[in-house]
């Protein structure tokens, strides 16, 4: 077995760990890739920038023919999904060393065609959710050629080990072959981006205690590690930046002398080994074809009390710099979000410079939530809610709790929140895709312990909360309201949402009071605006307590945004004295 030293140079990419995420038109513009493009980064597709509202399928289904049957046209039809998220696991292809198999492959991107949606491959390679289940029997049952992590209590565990050569280049190769394979086949660009293993991270302990691993471990930090971090010493982020000055920022040393103590150490040098091994199996998958390649991190859960409960090493955001120094042929670092804080987690996740895309979060009202949310307001590429095969799971069912009463009749998957929300962001797609290149787009979530957030945009201020009754504005309801809105033009705005009402206060020089000049409400049809119904009256007043509105300055009239019928609305403002 060789040191981490050698995996890297194997694959020749110590100096490469010091270049940014370079976002390198390819030579066939039309094959997937990310463009910066005014203030956005974004994902482009056909030669034209492409918003990613996808779901992603549970773990195994995609090797179920008959049931992908029918659960594609449900996608694609009636969750108005245009990319599926799914496994192609190394075990599928590569079920014997060295032959390959790609019928499942090839179907895949067949029904992707058929049902005009785009896919996503989920790499379960050497880990899923930390564990190495995907791997080939072959592998599995061949530990002196492919070793495992060794815990504390010296018992090895089912996790290959990041330090093998053995595994890297095994790994590495069925990568290559994918991607060749999919070059080869999916003319039509159906494969837009892939997932490299999934969740990855020791579990059980903070770090791999095999001999090998302790050997890497008291050995001096990376000098291409060091470097980088002394290069990027004032970007650094916040939370990593703590550890490394709270053991003295020291630019030389072993893993513990300049990371100070357990665990903060063992997860650091874990996320290193990581960081290298993903990055030289995605540096073999794109010399077979350049597509966007992304990891995705389990966020650390209330009861994981440390690394090892959660996957240490893995691209959790307090180890963003490590895999950005470590992992640079990686494009995006993601988040998993099951957890409440949405909104917090995608900010941590759109620092320095990473753009986001939410590869697993909720399908439910709040996955539409979440989905407004990241893609107007952090400007992310797509959204994706997670086992969007069952249908209970975008009724909010979770894979635990209770489930649907097997009396209840199956729902109308079109009328559900999320089929609904998904209609409306891709009818909004080309003006979100403007707006978020020119930065006049912004977003909101709401609920009862947030009901109320004051938004600037354009010229004006936009007051946004959840809807409240006329003639008593402090009751505030239980709902999860949440919109979209971008700044079209002199005071005119173009929104969407659902259980939110927006009223505007100037934000320039001026009259003060801001009313509404002409609101409409509609739809999009082959990205042309088509009024259904002229807006004003009961529609738009807000408050009865005009003189008191008066006195703050308002109208007492705005928008009020309720899926289905009246989700997407535009207005012009005028203001007066
Ligand atoms: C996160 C993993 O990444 C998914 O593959 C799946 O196992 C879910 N957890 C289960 O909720």
């Amino acid at each position: 077995m060789n040191t981490l030293k050698t995996l890297a140079c194997t694959f020749a990419l110590c100096s490469l760990a010091l270049v940014a995420r370079a976002q390198t038109k390819p030579a066939d513009t039309a094959v997937p890739h990310l463009e910066k493009r005014g203030q956005a980064t974004q994902l482009m597709v056909d030669g034209k920038p492409f918003l990613v509202l996808a779901g992603e399928l549970s773990n195994t289904v995609s090797s179920d023919t008959e049931r992908m049957k029918v659960v594609w046209p449900v996608l694609a039809g009636k969750v108005h999904m245009n990319t599926v998220l799914t496994g192609v696991s190394w075990d599928w292809i590569e079920p014997e060393e060295g032959r390959y198999d790609f019928r499942l492959v090839d179907q895949l991107i067949a029904s992707a065609k058929q049902n005009n949606v785009r896919i996503v491959w989920l790499w379960f390679a050497s880990w899923k959710n930390g564990l190495s289940s995907f791997a080939p029997a072959w592998v599995k049952a061949a530990q002196d050629r492919f070793p495992r992590v060794q815990i504390r209590s010296g018992k090895t565990i089912e996790v290959l080990s990041t330090l093998s050569r053995n595994n890297l280049e095994a790994d590495a190769r069925a990568f290559a072959a994918l991607m060749r394979h999919t070059r080869e086949v999916d003319q039509t660009h159906r494969v837009i981006m892939v997932q490299l293993e999934n969740e990855v991270g020791v579990l059980g302990d903070a770090r791999d205690r095999s001999p090998e691993a302790d050997e890497a471990f008291a050995k001096p930090v990376p000098q291409e590690l060091m470097d980088y971090l002394v290069k990027h010493k004032r970007d650094l982020l916040p939370e990593f930046k703590e550890v490394w000055d709270a053991a003295g920022a020291k630019i030389s040393g072993t893993w513990a002398e300049v990371f100070g103590h357990m665990p903060k150490a063992d997860e650091i040098f874990m996320g290193w080994n990581y960081a290298r091994y993903v990055n030289a199996v995605a540096e073999a998958g794109k010399k077979e074809y350049s597509i966007p390649m992304f990891v995705n991190a389990w966020i650390v859960q209330p009861e994981d009390k440390g690394p090892g409960d959660y996957p240490s090493g893995g691209p959790q955001a307090h180890m963003h710099d490590i895999w950005r120094a470590g992992a640079p042929a990686v494009d995006l670092l993601c988040p998993d979000i099951y957890l409440p804080d949405f909104t917090g987690i995608t900010a941590r996740y759109s620092r320095a410079g990473n753009t986001l895309f939410v590869p697993e979060s909720a399908g439910d009202t709040r996955g539409a939530a979440n989905a407004f949310y990241a893609i107007g307001q952090q400007r992310a590429i797509g959204y994706s809610p997670f086992g969007i095969d069952n249908v209970a799971r975008l009724q909010g069912f979770g894979p635990n709790g209770p489930q649907p009463a097997a009396s209840q009749p199956p729902p109308d998957v079109e009328t559900l929140p999320f089929s609904v929300a998904y209609k409306t962001l891709a009818q909004l797609a080309p003006s979100i895709l403007e707006h978020q290149s020119k930065g006049t787009i912004a977003a909101a979530s709401l609920n009862r312990q947030n009901p109320d957030q004051q938004i600037k945009l354009g010229d004006y201020i936009l007051n946004v909360g959840l809807p409240r009754n006329r003639r008593t504005p402090d009751t505030v309801p239980d709902l999860t309201g949440y919109g979209i809105f971008m700044a079209t033009g002199p005071d005119e705005y173009l929104l969407a949402g659902n259980n939110l009402q927006i009223t505007f206060t100037p934000n320039t020089p001026g009259p003060p009071i801001a009313g509404i000049a002409r609101q409409e409400n509609g739809h999009f049809e082959n990205g042309k605006w088509v009024v259904t119904r002229y807006l004003g009256g009961d529609d738009s007043v807000l408050r009865y307590d005009i003189g008191a509105v008066a006195d703050m300055g308002q109208s007492g009239s705005g928008v009020r945004l309720s899926a289905p019928d009246r989700g997407i609305q535009r207005v012009k403002l005028y203001r007066y004295r």
